[in-house]
């Protein structure tokens, strides 16, 4: 092949490939540094009873009345919106059908059986989830007081990348839908976090973004810090995209998400209904750009499980921990080890699966985590590896 048509060749295989990916404003959830283009899967697909590959990504999985439930996000095979949120079941306790040593198998490897879209995208024009719309990272729970099962959901707006930002509750009475979309909105509008001092916030009502027009410097760094991108969207809410949720030994459900243009976690109280937010909340790493929150509790020690900022491109997971929600938060390594580690062995975090019944029993937990195929996210595999702890510290190996 000469010179110029190779060339020619290598520019209309990327241009195509990245032009498939939705315009954002947002500057930071744009990958940094140098994109690679992901290559083919190197997992196999995890097929369901029918012998069709999972499609519930971004999603989690939780026990309710002798079943294991995976949610996750229902991806057309090309293109990057929605057709909404998928459910799989299988029976807790049945024996791994494809694992060679079921001592070593996940969830991977269960029967499992295919319940449909539960929630569905719509045809109303200017519905939050109007089909075209993005719902990513859909995470279930069960609220005992309400006796219904809330979901909530990173929403986009048809047509709008991901510059909406906001978080979307819907519900139904039975696991196995259909859910309804209840509400989108953006978290905490009107409040600050619950730790800052009458003097935190002086200073971040002080900060005008129009003073930082250059972004990573390391003044910008320190005004992000301080509030910058929080104090921008007081008013209207705080941008909320990957995410996760928490019920803690005391009842109180969290919603933990990525906030403040991709820079800055969030941990924002839910109501008793699980339906909106108390107000109370709690930054964490602030402009340290973490996405794909996983949360675990282990003893009297929470452990958070990021990924970096780049897109479908894999990176290397942060950790870190604090014995309260509301912190401090102290970062530690990746707790990723062995070959692949850097980049999370291509994949990333999306739910910390509890395969014990027993409430508070942390012998047997997972990461889940998806390794994205941007060119067909339908198509994107999963990853399940078992957390083992070495002294008091997680340690995921492949
Ligand atoms: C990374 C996020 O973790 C995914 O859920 C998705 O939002 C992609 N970014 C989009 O680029």
């Amino acid at each position: 092949m000469n010179r110029t048509f190779s060339l020619a060749l290598l520019f209309l295989l990327t241009s195509n490939l990245l032009a498939q990916e939705p315009a954002t404003q947002d500057r930071p959830h744009r990958p940094r540094g140098r994109r690679t283009m992901t290559p083919m899967p190197s997992y196999p697909a995890t097929l369901d009873a029918d012998g069709k590959h999972v499609n519930a990504h971004g999603g989690c999985i939780i026990a309710y009345k002798g079943e294991w439930l995976w949610y996750g996000e229902a991806r057309p095979h090309f293109g990057f919106t929605s057709e909404g949120v998928s459910l799989y079941t299988a029976p807790i306790g049945t024996q791994p059908v494809s694992a060679q040593d079921t001592l070593k198998a996940t969830p991977l490897d269960l029967r499992w059986k295919n319940r449909g879209v539960v929630l569905t995208v719509v045809d109303d024009e200017g519905s939050p989830i109007e089909r075209g719309c993005i719902i990513e990272r859909p995470k279930v729970l069960y609220n005992e007081r309400t006796n219904q099962f809330v979901m909530l959901f990173h929403s986009e707006l048809k047509g709008r990348g991901y510059e909406a930002a906001q978080t979307g509750f819907a519900t139904s009475d039975s696991p196995y839908g259909p859910f309804r979309l209840h509400h989108v909105q953006r978290p905490n509008a009107g409040r600050w976090p619950a730790d800052f001092t009458e003097d935190d916030i002086r200073k971040a009502k002080a900060l005008n973004p129009a003073d930082y027009p250059e972004w990573w410097t390391p003044t910008w760094r320190t005004a992000v810090e301080q509030g910058l991108l929080l104090a921008k969207d007081f008013e209207t809410g705080q941008m909320s995209r990957d995410m996760t949720v928490f019920v803690d030994d005391d009842g109180t459900a969290w919603h933990i998400y990525s906030s403040e243009e991709n820079l800055t976690i969030q941990a924002a109280e839910l109501t008793p209904d699980y339906l909106g937010y108390t107000g109370r909340y709690y930054r964490i790493a602030p402009g340290g750009q973490n996405e794909a929150p996983c949360l675990l509790k282990r003893g009297d020690t929470y452990w958070l499980i990021c990924s970096g900022c780049t897109g479908w491109t894999p990176n290397e997971a942060r950790m870190f921990s604090a014995k309260s929600i509301q912190g401090p938060w102290t970062q530690h390594p990746s707790p990723m080890q062995g070959a692949g580690a850097q980049r999370t062995f291509e994949a990333q975090g999306t739910w910390i699966w509890n395969q014990s019944a027993k409430e508070g029993d942390t012998t047997a937990l997972y990461f889940m985590a998806d390794v994205w195929v941007p060119r067909s996210l339908a198509n994107s595999r999963h990853l399940c590896l078992p957390i083992t702890f070495e002294g008091d510290v997680p340690v995921i190996r492949k």
